[in-house]
């Protein structure tokens, strides 16, 4: 598993979108997505109200007329980057005085006009909820910072899905979060719990299914609060999953990320009873000692941790498990981290994230000490080393194993192609006739550290 604070390679965050010719008429965008899958959705979003006026994606910011940063401010290094990437585009702009340069995200949402101060070079800044009006910004020149949270539904704004390519694609479902984690920006940058009517988010899957997509991953920052209106009930994301499932051609559904809380019965039951909902599952604890799930606010217990993933596992025994886990959360002591330890031991999980508590500017646990920087490091390698542990034992189980495979791209290797097993992992197949978008039934052969290596089965 990649770590999410590392920047997605520009390609990839373009993945899906169609990139231009070298036709001089038409004007080069360039974005690098910092952070997690939202911000990799609002990317693509960002590229298609821009394709529609005329401005196709490049790889190189050497070449753009535009260069877009969407930003990440979970934790202070992704913050950070920002301004060492501006700093590094100010050659750039003074060879080129035209050149747009662009902050979006929840760094933009979170300074605002601040980082127009530190660096004079940004001429627009525009937050999450505001970047439907970036063509518009564009449009009408000079510096401009949008951050804003309209109350008209920005994705109504947006332009349909025509240009997406590609087998896979993020859905976002749900925006925000009304949980308040003690050591999270995100209720503050990306506002309160916001659901997508269920139609519209059923129009824009068919739309993709049409264009080729076989996997929707369903996007929120806490996707199983999901709670979207259609017909004039109230959609679950249960409910959305089992009705996503009934369209012809959608082969793959998954989510995240979810709060433990939010496992209602009937989610739990849809990782038994729909096909279509891939054996994988997301779900943060961040600690695991009761004292510190309690000063985290996370409003849940280890044992009620450990009695949801039972259920979980009795409905789909094969599922894998992920989470998030912070460490050096202010007064942790070395029993909490054991503690923490212990619940990973007790869990077995199939990869994790795992981050040194960083305090940000505005949330309640930003007001206390936090562990000493030793000892947090300390802290993070052996959690780090376990989790790398169950990732490996994970990976070494599937030998031996079929499973499906999506092809995504071509492998390095002649005639190979890449794609991903039903439990999100990386798999190599060597497959001559392989097209992307093909879903293959294969034969795990081998296990490396990061990938999977499968023949084909006819
Ligand atoms: N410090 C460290 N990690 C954090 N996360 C969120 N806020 C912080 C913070 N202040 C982590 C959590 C969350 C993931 C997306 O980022 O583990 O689940
Ligand atoms: Fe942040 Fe997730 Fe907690 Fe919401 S549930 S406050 S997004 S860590």
């Amino acid at each position: 598993m990649s770590n999410p604070e590392s920047l997605t390679d520009p390609a990839e965050s373009n993945a899906g979108l169609a990139k231009g010719s070298d036709a001089d008429a038409v004007k080069k965008l360039f974005i690098k997505t910092y952070g997690c899958q939202m911000n990799v959705y609002d990317s693509e979003r960002m590229a298609e109200a821009m394709g529609a006026k005329g401005y196709v994606l490049t790889d190189k910011a050497d070449d753009a007329d535009m260069v877009l940063l969407n930003t990440c401010h979970i934790r202070e290094k992704a913050s950070e980057k920002l301004y060492s990437d501006l700093g590094r585009l100010k050659p750039l702009k003074r060879d080129k005085p035209d050149l747009k340069i662009g902050v979006a995200g929840c760094v933009a949402q979170a300074e605002g006009a601040e980082i127009r101060r530190r660096m004079p070079l940004v001429d627009i800044v525009v937050g999450p909820q505001a970047y439907h009006r970036l063509p518009a910004m564009v449009e009408a020149g000079g510096a401009q910072v949008d951050t804003d949270f309209p109350v008209e539904d920005k994705f109504e704004h947006l332009p349909q899905r025509k240009g997406y390519r590609g087998p896979t694609a993020f859905l976002t479902v749900q925006e925000g979060c009304d949980k308040f984690c003690a050591f999270c920006v995100v209720p503050y940058t990306r506002g309160a719990e916001v659901s997508r009517p269920a139609a519209r988010l059923m129009h824009e899957a068919r739309e993709l299914v049409a264009r080729g997509v076989r996997e929707i991953t369903l996007l929120g920052q806490n996707v199983n609060g999901y709670h979207g209106e259609g017909e004039g009930k109230d959609w679950t994301l249960a409910r959305l999953i089992r009705e996503l499932a009934e369209i012809d051609g959608l082969d793959r559904i998954r989510y995240t990320t979810s709060h433990p809380n939010d496992m209602d019965d009937d989610l739990i039951a849809a990782h038994g009873d729909v096909p279509q909902l891939m054996p994988y599952l997301h779900l943060p604890v961040q600690s695991g000692s009761d004292r510190i799930l309690k000063a985290m606010n996370r409003k849940h217990t280890r044992d009620q941790y450990f009695r949801l993933i039972d259920r979980i596992r009795a409905a789909r025994p094969d599922i894998l498990m992920t989470s998030d886990f912070i460490v050096g959360f202010p007064g942790e002591t070395d029993q909490d981290f054991a503690d923490t330890m212990d619940l990973v031991a007790r869990v077995g999980y199939g990869a994790a994230f795992s981050f040194k508590y960083s305090a940000r500017p505005g949330t309640p646990a930003a007001e206390k000490p936090g562990v000493e920087a030793a000892v947090a490091d300390a802290r993070l390698q052996a959690l780090q080393r376990l989790i790398l542990d169950q990732q490996h034992a994970a990976q070494a189980a599937m030998v031996g194993r079929e499973i499906s495979v999506l092809y995504e791209k071509p492998g390095r290797l002649p005639g190979q192609m890449v794609g991903k097993s039903d439990h999100l992992m990386a798999v190599h197949v060597s497959d001559p006739e392989g097209r992307i978008g093909d879903l293959v039934r294969a034969r795990v052969t081998a296990a490396s550290s990061n990938s999977l290596a499968a023949e084909r089965l006819f």
